[in-house]
């Protein structure tokens, strides 16, 4: 439907992403949840990871063996909610560096405002994989990939729990061909530009701020 844009596609994760959906998931679970469905989007965004090869030692005889080639990534959660996936994705790649990026949306009208950016140095060349549960409007996801971009990193992937269209859309429309993982693309923004179904305000779920 969206060209460069990735729904995943696991019984284990649609079952996890129901779960996580319910309004009864208290936080603990919530926060595991997202933790778990986390871990498998990255699996899928990283299936293009190059290789090559190195002689190990097994017990029984010597081999030329695939290992990762490239440098280790860099996980950057936009703040708050992204910080739910980090753990999820670093049990895949727990070499990543870390950046953060805050962001919130002013309430009434919807807005991103800057408030915190920080990223390893020198990192420029690597993969740079940018989270956030929610891609709604996209103006979050967008500012956050412009400023990586101010910073000269060119190798970026989004990854989210829900999406819908619209913010598809805009982020693609901010910066054409981005590759976008997601667990679900829902149906649409409501009024209040809520994903609907959705899961709610995935940062006050995390953190208890509701
Ligand atoms: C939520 C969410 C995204 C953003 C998505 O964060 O975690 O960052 O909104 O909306 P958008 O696509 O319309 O920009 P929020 O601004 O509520 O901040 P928080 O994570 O600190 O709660």
């Amino acid at each position: 439907m969206f060209e460069n844009v990735y729904e995943v596609d696991h019984p284990l994760l649609k079952h996890k992403l129901s779960l996580l959906r319910d309004k009864n998931t208290q936080r603990q679970q919530f926060r595991a949840l997202i933790s778990e469905i986390s871990a498998i989007i990255a699996f899928d965004a990283t299936r293009d990871l190059k290789l090559k090869e190195r002689q190990i030692e097994t017990p029984l005889e010597t081999m030329q063996a695939p290992v990762l080639a490239e440098e280790p990534p860099v996980v950057v959660p936009i703040l708050r909610a992204g910080l739910g996936m980090v753990d999820g994705i670093l049990s895949l790649l727990p070499m990543s560096r870390i950046g953060h990026i805050g962001l919130y949306r002013d309430e009434t009208t919807k807005i991103p405002h800057r408030y915190y950016f920080k990223i390893p140095k020198n990192c420029e060349n690597r993969r740079f994989f940018v989270c956030d549960p929610m891609l709604a409007t996209g103006g979050s996801a967008s500012d956050a990939i412009t400023q990586l971009k101010e910073q000269g990193v060119k190798n970026l992937f989004f990854l989210c729990i829900v999406a819908v269209p619209e913010g598809i859309k805009a982020l693609q429309a901010a910066h054409p061909g981005m590759p976008i993982y997601t667990a679900s693309i829902d149906r649409q923004l409501n009024d209040n530009d809520f994903i609907v179904p959705g899961l709610g305000d995935a940062g006050d779920r995390l953190f208890g701020t509701l």
